[in-house]
């Protein structure tokens, strides 16, 4: 006799994101183990690499808006990590490290203008980094960026309950590193980036999860977009790229090599403007 596996349907929601184009881009610093500022960085292609993000993204329909980029902020392209968006309310990041410090100021005045009331981080959180909505929860990394307090407040701020997940291996730094919403109930993320309670958490939340292998996960494979249906992702998870096709999800590869070297990919450069409620004021 032969099964048939069920391959769930998949269907994409459209979605407003926020990007800042890597103008300023560099590995001047070191603030985690992927970045090593004696390796060269090619700034066209970072640029050129870049841009095949965000037309993939207005490709496949989505709202794309861009942030304007400071100079002596070469971590600006990261984006997902200047706030925590959740139904149209806002956390703007406290960073870690005076480096990336002002990148703060600079999402504060842009969800401003773009008619948010945007709270600040009291405690030290670095927004989607280590936040992400799923269902009508928050996931929530603590690890070298943030802390089980800044939980707290964002539980607080976001009005969503959060799921405290812990990092236990320094190159998967944030969330997003290393765990990838997909869907409303589905996810990805590699075991081995957890600690063992928190892998016990996941498994109970999530058992039909699509599991990383720890090459995929070098490869920054977690660092994923996902709209439902489409997940852009780095091209060299190709595990990734065939346990998603094999759950019903359009995987779409992309070559983000020069963005690697400070320790990012897709999702790092992509900050969901996660909507309000049925269009609701933010
Ligand atoms: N160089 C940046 C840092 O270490 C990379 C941030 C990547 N962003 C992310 N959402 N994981 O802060």
């Amino acid at each position: 006799m032969t099964t048939t596996a069920l391959v769930p349907i998949r269907t994409a929601r459209r979605r407003r994101y926020l990007l800042c184009p890597p103008v300023h881009f560099a590995v001047e610093y070191s603030i985690n183990p992927w970045m090593d500022p004696a390796r060269p960085v090619d700034a066209a292609a970072a640029l050129r690499q870049w841009e095949s993000l965000y037309r993939a993204l207005r490709d496949l329909g989505h709202r794309v808006e861009t942030i304007a980029p400071r100079p002596r902020l070469p971590d600006m392209v990261f984006t997902a990590n200047g706030a925590a968006v959740v139904d149209g309310r806002v956390l703007v990041a406290r960073f870690r490290h005076p480096e990336r410090a002002p990148e703060s100021l600079a999402h504060r005045a842009w969800f401003r203008t773009a008619g948010y009331r945007p709270a600040v981080a009291a405690r030290p959180s670095e927004g989607q980094g280590d936040f992400l909505p799923v269902g009508d929860r928050i996931l929530a990394g603590a690890g070298p960026r943030t802390s089980p307090a800044a939980h707290r407040e964002a539980q607080r701020v976001l009005g969503r309950p959060v799921v405290g997940l812990r990092l236990t291996d320094p190159r998967y730094y944030h969330l997003d590193t290393a765990l990838a919403v997909l869907s409303e109930d589905q996810i990805m993320y590699y075991p081995g980036a957890f600690s063992r309670e928190s892998n016990r958490t996941l498994r109970a939340l999530y058992p039909r999860a699509i599991l990383a292998t720890a090459q995929d996960a070098a490869a920054l494979g977690l660092n994923a977009v996902s709209d439902g249906r489409h997940v852009l992702l780095p091209e060299a998870a190709h595990g990734l790229a065939a346990r998603l096709h094999a759950d019903g999800f359009r995987p779409v590869p992309l070559r983000l090599t020069e963005l690697l070297k400070a320790g990012g990919g897709p999702k790092c450069c992509t900050l969901e403007l996660h909507p309000a409620p049925q269009g609701g004021r933010p």
